[in-house]
């Protein structure tokens, strides 16, 4: 059985960006036969960038509840907080110890980050150094990340190796990168890649009004209502296309080269599908969180159930470099 694990960034509510691009293909993945799926939140690492406690704490109820009201099965994977295990700090001390210093000074995001960001810190220096901790402290064969994160799982297997040449025994499974290489990239209201940092997300689990202001703002040409209008060339239409099923893709289509059919049409269709192609996992979003001691539920049950992998893995560690043996 493969353990597959993959670190979610806890920037606070996906949007369908996220929602399609991330969030329904690892649900997915997770539910192939034979796979066991580690899902955590990544909110130590958000500490590189988000000081404030309270802005941390409910990013990560909101980014747990979208994964919940998805449907992803918490009985049979493991879901959890990054910072709920603090075994993992103590395996990136060990990891630093065996990382030389220019393999982190050569990282393209810390290098990207740092050119961007006034707040330069150490955390975002060892990023990588976490990160590696992140999957080698579960014993992780496959971690399925962005082309983005390839470098960060370079250098995992090289801290990996490192150890493993030391302790002259396979003490860290040294996991495989699965590279998603054509995931589909879900245009934002301006045309761009929806992203938070461009501010042109259509935000799902946003109450309707805000949602209906956001798909309202989606910006097109100014071809006027009689003419007929391009599909292809439509930010509406390629919105719409990605959630709609094929008989309504082909009349949306034809309404848009019959001509008398407008963008604000449109837009209306593809506020109204969102809303009813996703009622259900809005309702879910809200019932969570309006009781977020349901989500501390299911993140304490994944927590508990990654205790043992990972006491197991730093056991290991502290007794192949000589520390004394605690008992956890
Ligand atoms: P953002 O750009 O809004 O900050 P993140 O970088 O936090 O989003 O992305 C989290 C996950 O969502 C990643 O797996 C990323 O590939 C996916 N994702 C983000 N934006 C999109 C998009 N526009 N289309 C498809 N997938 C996306
Ligand atoms: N760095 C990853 C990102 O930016 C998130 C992440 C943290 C991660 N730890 C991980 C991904 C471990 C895979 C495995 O998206």
């Amino acid at each position: 059985m493969a353990r597959i694990l993959t670190g979610i960034q806890s920037s606070g509510k996906p949007h369908l960006g996220n929602v399609l691009g991330a969030i329904i293909p690892a649900i997915e993945l997770s539910q192939k036969k034979d796979n066991e799926s580690y899902f955590f939140i990544a909110d130590l690492h958000s500490l590189t960038t988000i000081k404030d406690g309270d802005t941390r704490k409910n990013n990560v109820y909101e980014v747990a509840a979208a994964w919940l009201a998805f449907g992803f099965n918490t009985d049979q994977n493991v879901f959890y907080r990054q910072s709920d295990l603090p075994q993992v700090t103590e395996l990136t001390w060990y990891l630093n110890c065996f990382t030389p210093y220019p393999m982190l000074a050569n990282a393209h995001s810390f290098k990207d980050k740092s050119d961007r960001l006034s707040d330069v810190n150490a955390g975002l220096f060892d990023y990588p150094v976490l990160m590696a901790a992140d999957i080698l402290l579960y014993d992780a064969n496959l971690v399925p990340v962005g082309k983005d994160q390839q470098q960060h799982l370079e250098m995992t297997r090289d801290i990996a190796g490192a150890v493993n040449h030391q302790a002259g025994k396979e003490l860290l499974i040294v996991p495989e990168a699965h590279i998603q290489e054509n995931v589909m990239t879900v245009p934002g209201t301006d045309g761009q890649k929806m992203s938070k940092s461009y501010g042109n997300t259509l935000d799902l689990f946003a109450p309707k009004n805000t949602l209906k202001k956001q798909v309202m703002g989606i910006t097109t040409d100014s071809t006027p209502l009689e003419e007929p209008k391009n599909p292809d060339t439509c930010n509406v239409f390629a919105l719409y296309e990605l959630i709609a099923n094929e008989k309504q893709v082909a009349v949306m289509r034809s309404n848009y080269l019959a001509g008398g059919y407008g963008y604000g049409h449109a837009k209306k269709e593809l506020l109204n599908l969102l809303l009813e192609k996703f009622a259900e996992q809005r309702e879910r979003f809200d019932y969570y969180m309006s009781d977020t001691a349901l989500i501390e539920q299911e993140l304490s049950k994944g927590a508990q159930k990654a205790q043992k992998v990972a006491n197991e893995v730093i056991a290991r560690m502290r007794e192949a470099l000589g520390f004394g043996v605690i008992n956890r």
